[in-house]
């Protein structure tokens, strides 16, 4: 096998023949304490440069998935940028607001919310809180004042088949996620007469790394439709929030997806079908990962070489504690050696530490003869990386380094091993 030629990338390539972020060669960014997640900034900006670009139909509002990528200098500079937030919790929330968004920008999504997370979003002032039972309805009302109605939105369950992957698939009635059409109209005359509550917008969420912008289309067409029939009942109904879901590369040797231009083209396409191109709604979308994931990298270091049962198993010292998607959903990402090598190539498995045999980040990926010490860059790893990660086993959470054109900062420092039991007593 010979040397495996990458799919280019916007931050990650070759330069004298090590594996650069932007100016900065990855050997100067790793450590002996462990794993390391490096984020290209400049191409945080060009996603986002590229989403608003693709969104530019309408007036519209980016709502930043926090769940793909939480740290405070990824949100603190997509908000610079103008992006706003779609939180899941009022953990999320907080950050979101320490971060510098600011909180009309802000929309809660999320499919159970805990009193007092709705006693806290109703007096945050957020841009909505999308309704997803009739439980939330309940409370916001009694939580709202006419001096200061919620804000809300409903989201519906549109039944739309994602086609992604069934962990990522929210669209189907079979999912817990939103609200059915028939629920949610019969809320409507409840919601336009309440005096504690403004029904501003409509939402759905139909799935992420969608491979096609088809079913993207159809859900925004289901929701435009459930829009007008809002305004019809007399809602001040002010946009229109077809979730996120748009995707991404992981620097895979696979058919490429197609460009964000598609995904804001479906969303304009599914107003129109639905005759709402003129109804003056302005457009929430909520990507995440298409922002940040192939903004970063894991860098690994080789621990060891082994081979047994008719395998090659590379073993490093990240694992499933820090990226747990080849584990959860057997997704793919892209391993480069980080120093580059023209000579043989050969497949191996490239594991982890965690006593667990799911703990593989790559399974029967090429890889150069390695040693111990040598690093390999785990590429698409810039969202739901970090945010899931896990200290199972012991293993304190790895650092995180902005890279900024030839500049570096480091944006979470490791977990100390005291950190792993610091809410305990014995
Ligand atoms: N909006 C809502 C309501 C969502 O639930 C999600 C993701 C998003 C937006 C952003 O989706 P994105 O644009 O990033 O695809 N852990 C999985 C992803 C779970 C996504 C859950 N919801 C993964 O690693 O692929």
């Amino acid at each position: 096998m010979t040397a495996v030629h990458f799919p280019p990338s916007t931050a990650f390539h070759y330069r004298n023949g090590i594996l650069h972020c932007d100016d900065v060669p990855l050997t100067d960014l790793a450590d002996e304490g462990g794993p390391t997640w490096v984020y290209s900034a400049r191409v945080v900006d060009q996603a986002y440069a590229a989403v608003d670009q693709a969104m530019s139909f309408a007036p519209h509002l980016i709502a930043y998935a926090v769940k793909a990528n939480g740290n405070l200098a990824i949100l603190a500079r997509l908000a610079k940028a103008g992006a706003g937030a779609d939180i899941v919790s009022e953990g999320e929330l907080r950050r979101a607001l320490r971060a510098g968004v600011p909180a009309d920008r802000i929309v809660w999504s999320g499919v159970g919310k805990r009193d007092r997370e709705l006693r806290v979003a109703a007096g945050a002032g957020l841009r909505a809180i999308h309704i997803e039972c009739i439980e939330e309805l309940d409370l916001l009302e009694r939580f709202g004042s006419p001096d200061a109605p919620v804000r809300v939105a409903l989201r519906i369950n549109p039944d739309v088949d994602s086609g992604s992957h069934p962990y990522l698939s929210t669209g189907l009635h079979s999912t817990k996620f939103g609200l059915e059409v028939a629920v949610a109209r019969s809320l409507l005359p409840r919601l336009v007469q309440s005096r504690t509550l403004r029904l501003e917008g409509v939402a759905c969420h139909v799935g992420s790394q969608l491979d096609s912008p088809v079913p993207l289309r159809e859900a925004t067409r289901l929701l435009a439709l459930f829009a007008r029939e809002c305004l019809d009942a007399g809602a001040p109904l002010r946009s229109i929030d077809p979730g996120g879901g748009w995707p991404m590369s992981y620097g895979a040797e696979e058919t490429p997806f197609p460009p964000h231009q598609a995904f804001g083209a479906a969303i304009a396409a599914g107003i129109a079908d639905a005759g709402m191109s003129d109804a003056g709604l302005e457009v929430v979308t909520e990507p995440g990962r298409a922002l940040v994931g192939d903004a970063g990298i894991l860098l690994v270091r080789v621990l060891a070489e082994k081979h047994q049962g008719g395998r090659r198993f590379v073993i490093v010292d990240g694992a499933m504690t820090e990226l747990v998607r080849p584990a959860l959903y057997g997704a793919h990402h892209a391993v480069m050696p980080v120093r580059e090598h023209l000579g043989e190539w050969s497949a191996a498995d490239v594991v982890g530490p965690v006593c667990e045999s799911g703990d593989f980040l790559a399974r029967g990926r090429p890889l150069p003869a390695v040693k111990r010490g040598d690093l390999l860059a785990i590429r698409g790893a810039g969202a739901y990386g970090r945010e899931m990660s896990s200290t199972y086993n012991g293993r304190p959470a790895a650092r995180e380094i902005l890279v900024d054109g030839k500049k570096t900062r480091m944006v979470r420092r490791r977990g100390t091993i005291s950190s792993l039991w610091a809410l305990e007593e014995p």
